[in-house]
């Protein structure tokens, strides 16, 4: 797609996920090595560039899932994550024996508050550090990424120091990372240049890379905002977990490069269709939910509930949405129908579960369905595949349930208050009963003056969630005739009460063609 900026010549931005490291970080994440396994070969099938899977010296499970990693998973590039110490090297080395290709990823604070407070070394000593651990990994690894930590609250010079060292000694990636979430895009962007024209190898012959994190909210911006500057890498995780508020999010940077390509100039190598799956499996695996208005992966990301918008998306699907969710790997967007969704998303709905309707039976169906979306917040296929059916066949409300109230106490009988009107007209009764349906259906017959045997009673659910909706079936036996009688509601006592009105009125329909006028059974 040749767009308005587009640039000349595409840059390829590399994905570093570090959903198995940072992203295990998160509070209460923690992976067993199957579990581990399992992720990476998702992101395998995601294609990212590069999977960090761990941090070999922290535990023996650790390094054995980062073997098992290394072992399997052939084509990302499989790293480990080390501090500037010869042993966490070592135990990078031994983890990723195995691995077809493989990365070091060293890491040395080198903020101020850092270097004073958690380090106790001046800078002499940091650029020292580096220096040396880096030479020294080189006998074992010919890729090695370092990332000065708190970068973004590094002196700029001197951070341009230490990623000359860093280059100078042989590190082939470099990572700045906004360990603390603290940048903003603009400062982040310049930061980035800054770097480049310090030491212009980066973004070349160098990965330049940024791991954001998410403390203001800003990892992506501020990860984009690199990219636009000169980076080539971005780190990030599935869902955007992470240690705190988490990382950058691998769908939401993915997503963004892509849609905004003629901005951008740039592309990864994602499969976007793996996307789904990956975020509902890490989510799945962690224990880590993924919030409803998540961009890209929330479930709410390809919802339209208004009317305005639900009818701009039937008739063209870009008036709302810059993205085709099947290129996510969902099945298409959704419009969940409630209170504030129109005809026309309605009657788009009724056509596509099959009904076909005349004007004047949408009309009444529309009319029921606004009824029952005051009632309930969504309204599902199922709900309206119910109410369609109630409306087939319709029987005249001769009877019609106005109000109904049950109290039930302990050691008390229950009570049921029941007001109806016969043709318009109200009348009330009260009752006890067995239960709160048996004192309803006491009240009832007390106002109808007639007394039936319930000779079946059935209760589903014909709807999921909790506020789903309750389908009561009633057999009645009145004066030797049998009738059935059919009620819906998010109420299984009020669906009771218009089970029995139902088959009344079905009498007093067929008493109406005998007898020319509505009569009271
Ligand atoms: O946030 C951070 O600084 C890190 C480093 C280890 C790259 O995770
Ligand atoms: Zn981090």
């Amino acid at each position: 797609m040749k767009g308005r900026f587009m640039k000349e010549k595409e840059r390829k931005i590399y994905i570093f996920d570090t959903t198995l490291r940072d992203g295990e970080q998160s509070p209460g994440a923690s992976l067993t090595p199957d579990e581990k396994l399992k992720i990476a070969k998702q992101l395998e099938r995601l294609n990212v560039d590069v999977i960090e899977a761990g941090f070999p010296a922290s535990s023996p499970g650790e390094m054995r899932a980062i073997a098992m990693i290394a072992e399997a998973v052939r084509g990302p590039e499989i790293c480990a994550l080390s501090r500037m110490l010869a042993y966490d090297i070592d135990a990078c080395r031994r983890a990723l024996e195995k691995a077809r290709r493989k990365r070091l990823h060293v890491f040395l604070a080198t903020s101020q508050i850092h270097r004073q407070y958690k380090l106790k070394k001046d800078k002499g000593e940091i650029l020292k550090m580096v220096s040396e651990n880096i030479r020294a990994a080189r006998k074992d690894f010919s890729k090695i990424e370092f990332s000065p930590e708190d970068a973004s609250r590094t002196e700029p010079q001197f951070l341009a120091q230490v990623v000359q060292a860093a280059v100078a000694a042989g590190a082939t990636s470099i990572n700045i990372p906004d360990t603390v979430g603290y940048a903003v895009p603009q400062e982040f962007g310049d930061l980035i240049r800054f770097l480049i024209k310090k030491c212009p190898a980066l973004g070349r012959e160098v990965i330049l890379s940024v791991h954001c994190h998410n403390d203001l909210g800003l990892a992506v911006a501020n990860s984009l905002a690199a990219v636009l500057a000169g980076a080539n890498q971005v780190e990030c995780t599935v869902n955007g977990i992470g240690e705190r508020a988490g990382n950058a999010s691998l769908e939401e940077i993915a997503m963004a490069i892509d849609t905004r390509r003629d901005f951008v100039g740039c592309y990864t190598d994602i499969r976007l269709k793996e996307i789904t799956k990956a975020s509902r499996m890490v989510s799945h695996l962690t224990g880590m939910v993924v919030q409803p208005n998540k961009a890209i992966v929330g479930r709410n990301a390809f919802s339209h509930a208004s009317g305005i918008h639900q009818d701009g998306v039937l008739k063209k699907r870009q008036t709302y949405e810059i993205i085709d969710p099947k290129r996510i790997g969902l099945s298409g967007n959704q419009l969940l129908l409630g209170k504030l969704s129109g005809r026309h998303a309605f009657n788009a709905r009724v056509r596509k579960l099959g009904f076909r309707l005349t004007a004047s039976e949408m009309a009444a169906a529309f009319q029921r369905f606004k009824q029952l979306a005051d009632k309930k917040k969504y309204i599902f296929d199922e709900d309206i595949e119910t109410l369609l059916q109630e409306g087939a066949g319709q029987v005249p409300e001769v009877w019609k349930l106005e109000h109904l109230s049950t109290t039930t106490e302990t050691r008390k009988a229950p009570h049921a208050h029941l007001v109806l009107s016969f043709n318009g007209k109200k009348k009330d009764a009260s009752s006890t009963g067995d239960g709160p349906i048996d004192a309803c259906y006491k009240a009832l017959e007390k106002i109808i003056d007639q007394s039936a045997k319930v000779t079946h009673f059935g209760i589903q659910s014909v709807t999921g969630g909790k506020d789903a909706q309750g389908e009561v079936v009633v057999k009645l036996s009145v004066q030797n005739r049998e009738v059935t009688g059919r009620g819906t509601s998010t109420d299984i006592i009020e669906a009771s009460v218009k089970a029995y009105l139902h088959a009344i009125n079905k009498i007093c329909a067929h008493l109406v063609s005998q007898e020319q006028g509505p009569t009271p059974v």
